[in-house]
């Protein structure tokens, strides 16, 4: 469970470990992964922390190499971790044609590497056993675009494209992989714009639903995904964002 310390990520790691799964809360901040597997295994869940940066190949691989190590295999993996990476900023400050190469690599290397990376270490243990979820977490903005996010847009949109590839390449061996679209989502990371009433009364006039949604509201579909109810269920994006955005 990538990016498990806050927000989104701890609140599928909560409802995982609710469901009896054993989760390996990662996060770049190794304070707040810590505090939330103390709050799983307060609450008699089995959870482990681990602190590693998604977009370093060898971090990953470390991470992998600890949840071996506690609970000897991964079924499932949740790739949450995301926005502009441990930096937190989402919003380009400059239009996209006044950026330059330098700066796209902090959406390019949490949102779209950091799927590569823990869905490359994650298979081989999977097709071995014949078994395995994969759950990535994505945005509206990849499905329908976000002028100021036009990075992370891409990355987002790549990391829907790689899952659907994966599906492909794997679901003979019962493994199924699905992305999760999000729109706003109250955490600590988009808190700072949304709480401002002017910005927030216009944005939700783009909400069927009118209200922005919390992480419990994107944590339910993930643990649906993650269960055997969801077997034949595979290479699909399913938004949920309170009417954000419709899929046909
Ligand atoms: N919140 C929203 O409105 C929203 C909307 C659409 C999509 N999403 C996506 O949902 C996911 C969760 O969003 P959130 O708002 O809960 O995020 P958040 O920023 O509140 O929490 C993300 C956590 O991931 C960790 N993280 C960041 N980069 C990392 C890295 N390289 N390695 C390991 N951990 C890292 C951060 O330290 C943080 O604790 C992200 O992928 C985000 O892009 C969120």
């Amino acid at each position: 469970m990538t990016g498990a310390g806050q927000g989104v990520g701890a609140q599928i790691a909560r409802n995982l470990a609710n469901c009896g799964a054993a989760v390996v809360v990662n996060d770049f901040y190794g304070e707040r992964a810590k505090a939330v597997a103390v709050e799983l295994t307060s609450a008699g869940a089995t959870a482990v922390d681990v602190a590693s940066d998604v977009s370093d190949y060898n971090d990953v691989q470390r991470m992998f190499t600890t949840a071996e190590e506690h609970f000897g295999h991964v079924d499932i993996l949740v790739n949450n971790a995301g926005n502009a990476g441990p930096s937190e900023s989402i919003v380009e400050t400059v239009p996209f044609w006044e950026t330059s190469p330098g700066d796209w690599d902090r959406w390019m290397k949490v949102n779209y590497y950091g799927v590569l990376n823990s869905t490359r270490l994650a298979l081989p243990g999977m097709v071995e056993r014949r078994f395995g979820r994969i759950i990535t977490i994505v945005s509206d903005a990849g499905r329908v675009g976000e002028p100021n996010f036009v990075v992370y847009s891409g990355a987002k949109a790549g990391a829907m494209g790689l899952t659907r590839s994966v599906a492909k390449a794997v679901g003979r061996y019962q493994i199924t992989a699905n992305s999760i679209a999000l729109a706003t989502i109250e955490t600590p990371t988009t808190a700072p714009v949304i709480q401002n009433e002017a910005v927030r009364k216009e944005m939700l006039k783009h909400y069927t639903i009118r209200r922005l949604g919390q992480p419990a509201d994107a944590a339910g579909l993930a643990l649906f995904l993650a269960s055997d109810a969801a077997s034949w269920i595979t290479g699909q994006t399913y938004p949920v964002n309170g009417g954000y955005s419709f899929s046909l």
